[in-house]
């Protein structure tokens, strides 16, 4: 299958995310050098594989080092030692980190491509469907805190983003779900037609069918790439839309210590609170809201558990105490494909909202 191409246009920085399937093999033809450390979730073992040979057919000198991946790995003691083996390996100004994993290698990986030796170049294979419509592209990485998620990181742009859909084929069915929730965001924010595409192709996403799923990549893909050229640093608000869906999706997974559902699940969720409130406020039509909450509440998403009050998982929403009544800004929907951003939502809307829908 052909790959195509989407671009990141950034000053001195753009990059290219290539989408495709069976791709990986020739990862050569878009990024040069000539030695190459190639980080893995272990379970991506043989991926890994794959990509060494054909970039040591190609003229480089490659090293593997797998990680077992999970969100632990996003912690300083946990990724210090790497820096000690790419300096065993030789890696210098020159070397390019492959990230090979899901968001998790994504994250961590790019932060020790963007500190060692003052940031050296990184190529992103994603292997989630999550990290491939979202977070390999935009250069934010990062470790945890034990006060917070991501609150440790640097931006740093990868020279180049390759989503190979292939590797998508052993994904559980859950992270399937989650990735395509992440993309129903993009849909909802951004595109109506996207958002019938998505509805009306459900089965062949589920299977990943290679074709269906190629296209999907490279929408969320073009999506996420347009945002982040105009808005680098999630500085002018123009990012802030990409939140659509995330104020309870966080909130979720917060109180549920991470434990309880995946991040595009929670964002599911998060899309169906969204859409009430949307209601509620008057921006989007009851009629609307019915039939999108309706799609959303046929996906395969864990329930809310039952002992959780609805004031608890409201609890880590940090309202603006400078304005009254203490209100949030909250992205929302005027209609599939249009956001509006509204300062007015109060907690009784977000607590009605939540009610409806865990009836
Ligand atoms: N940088 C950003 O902009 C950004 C945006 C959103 C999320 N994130 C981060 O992404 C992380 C979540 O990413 P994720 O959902 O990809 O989770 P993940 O990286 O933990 O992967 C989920 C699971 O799938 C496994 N896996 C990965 N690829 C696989 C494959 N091809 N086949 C079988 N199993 C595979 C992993 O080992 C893991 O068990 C979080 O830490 C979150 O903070 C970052
Ligand atoms: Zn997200």
């Amino acid at each position: 299958m052909k790959a195509s191409k989407v671009r990141v246009a950034l000053p001195g920085r753009s990059y290219d995310i290539v989408v495709g399937s069976g791709i990986l093999s020739r990862a050569a033809k878009w990024v040069r050098g000539d030695r190459a450390i190639i980080i893995t979730d272990s379970r991506l073992r043989r991926a890994a594989a794959e990509l060494s040979a054909s970039l040591r057919r190609a003229g480089w000198k490659t090293t593997v080092l797998p990680l077992q991946a999970s969100e632990k790995l996003k912690n300083f003691e946990r990724i210090y030692p790497l820096y000690g083996k790419l300096l065993e390996a030789g890696a210098d100004r020159h070397s390019v980190i492959f990230a090979i994993g899901g968001g998790v290698i994504g994250d961590a990986v790019g932060f020790v491509a963007g500190t060692y030796l003052r940031g050296i170049r990184w190529v992103g294979v994603p292997t989630t469907l999550l990290a491939q419509v979202d977070s390999s592209i935009g250069g934010k990485t990062a470790v945890n805190h034990p006060k917070g998620k991501n609150l440790i990181g640097v931006f740093h742009q990868p020279s180049l983003v390759l989503c190979d859909v292939a590797l998508l084929r052993t994904l559980s069915r859950r992270d399937v779900v989650s990735g395509l929730g992440e993309a129903i965001k993009y849909a909802l924010a951004f595109d109506p037609a996207f958002y019938r595409f998505i509805q009306a192709q459900w089965e062949r996403l589920c299977r990943l069918d290679p074709g269906t799923t190629t296209r999907l990549v490279r929408r969320c893909a073009a999506f996420k790439a347009r945002i982040v050229s105009r808005d680098e640093r999630d500085l002018s608000g123009i990012r802030e839309v990409l939140n659509l869906g995330h104020t309870i999706g966080h909130a979720l997974e917060k109180v549920t210590r991470y434990g309880s559902f995946r991040h595009g699940e929670a964002i599911i969720l998060g899309l169906r609170v969204a859409v009430r409130i949307s209601a509620i406020r008057g921006h989007l039509k009851a009629g609307e809201a019915a039939r999108i909450d309706a799609f959303l509440a046929s996906l395969p998403v864990p329930p809310i558990p039952s002992r959780l009050k609805s004031s608890t998982i409201l609890a880590p929403i940090r309202f603006d105490k400078k304005v009254r009544e203490g209100r949030v800004r909250f992205v929302l929907l005027e209609r599939a494909g249009k956001t509006i951003l509204d300062h007015g939502v109060s907690r009784a809307d977000m607590v009605r909202a939540l009610e409806g829908i865990r009836r």
